[in-house]
């Protein structure tokens, strides 16, 4: 059996990643299994300079998911660097940096750093709703990706992924800016915009009033969004979106992923996502494939 995948030029053993923002940089995880097991890591969304985040509350739970809003909080560039990156480089996995920035100038100037990085690809986040100014300031528009993903091209030579929001009407022609501005990959889908009210304080629970819904819930939007741009498009697909077993990954591959990735599934479990790489073998035994790229963009529609 060959798991293994291409994600836009990065090699992967099989297309299991852990979505940015949920496995931190991995130290957490480590103590739980060989990181060497996963087709790659996606970093914490990284910035050109330390954030904060927002303030707390910033996560909370609701019927059916998780929401986020914690605004991008990480320790910087430099700091990932050298403290981060050293770490990661251990594993045999694909290190791929979640690329945030204000500004498109920032998003460059961060980019012509991670340029120099020994990182196997950058995945770009036009897609964050938890802050005020940057990502979905850009990510919601054509023109807007378009701009942006040009701009960091211009300095960024290793693969190119631009990860998008739900949160717009026509996915598909956003995914077309993506492409015409020359990226490798397109990566979708971030979180959906969403709010829960304390009904006893009459306020919304999270500090930020609305934050991103995440998990289960989210998935038929999130694979529907996938069929959508892979027919639109010819860069591959890197999809997530309340992925939470082998089952749930290989409708992703179906519907014309190349690659996923586990968010809040590792909040469930730390081991959620060496499980879904099991699941992925164990549908390959059962439905005799040889070659999980056999099964890339196969579903056949109504
Ligand atoms: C707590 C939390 C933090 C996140 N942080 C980031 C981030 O820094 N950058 C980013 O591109 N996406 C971020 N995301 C979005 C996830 O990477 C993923 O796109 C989204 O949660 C959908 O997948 P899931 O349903 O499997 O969680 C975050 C999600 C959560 C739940």
């Amino acid at each position: 059996m060959n798991t293994e995948v291409n994600l836009a030029g990065i090699k992967m053993k099989n297309p299991v990643t852990v979505a940015s923002g949920t496995f931190g940089y991995g130290r957490e995880f480590s103590e739980f299994f060989d990181l060497s097991k996963l087709g790659g890591i996606i970093t914490k969304g990284t910035s050109l300079k330390p954030r904060s985040g927002n303030k707390p509350t910033r996560v909370c739970e609701t019927a059916s998911g998780m929401l986020n809003s914690i605004g991008l909080q990480n320790p910087g560039v430099e700091y990932f660097a050298e403290n981060d990156l050293p770490f990661l480089r251990k594993f045999d996995t694909a290190i791929i940096v979640n690329a945030c920035g204000s500004s498109v100038e920032e998003y460059v100037e961060l980019c012509k750093i991670l340029n120099t990085l020994d990182i196997d690809g950058v995945e770009l986040n036009l897609s964050c709703p938890n802050v005020k100014a940057g990502c979905m300031a850009f990510g919601n528009t054509y023109e807007g990706v378009k701009h942006v993903t040009s701009e960091v091209r211009k300095v960024l030579d290793k693969p190119l992924i631009v990860k998008l929001t739900p949160n717009v009407t026509d996915i598909a022609s956003i995914a077309k800016g993506v492409e015409d501005a020359g990226a490798d990959a397109v990566s979708l889908i971030n979180t959906l915009l969403g709010m829960k009210i304390d009904i006893d304080k009459k306020r919304p629970v999270l500090e930020n009033n609305t934050g991103g819904l995440s998990g289960p819930a989210i998935k038929p939007v999130a694979v529907r969004m996938v069929y959508q741009v892979s027919q639109a498009v010819n860069i591959p697909i890197l999809g997530m979106g309340g992925i939470i077993n082998g089952e749930d990954a290989i409708e992703f591959m179906l519907a014309g992923a190349t690659a996923i990735s586990i968010g809040a599934g590792n909040f469930i479990s730390p081991y959620t996502s060496i499980n879904t790489v099991e699941g992925i073998e164990d549908y390959m035994k059962k439905h005799n494939i040889e070659n999980i790229i056999d099964i890339i963009g196969k579903v056949e529609m109504n």
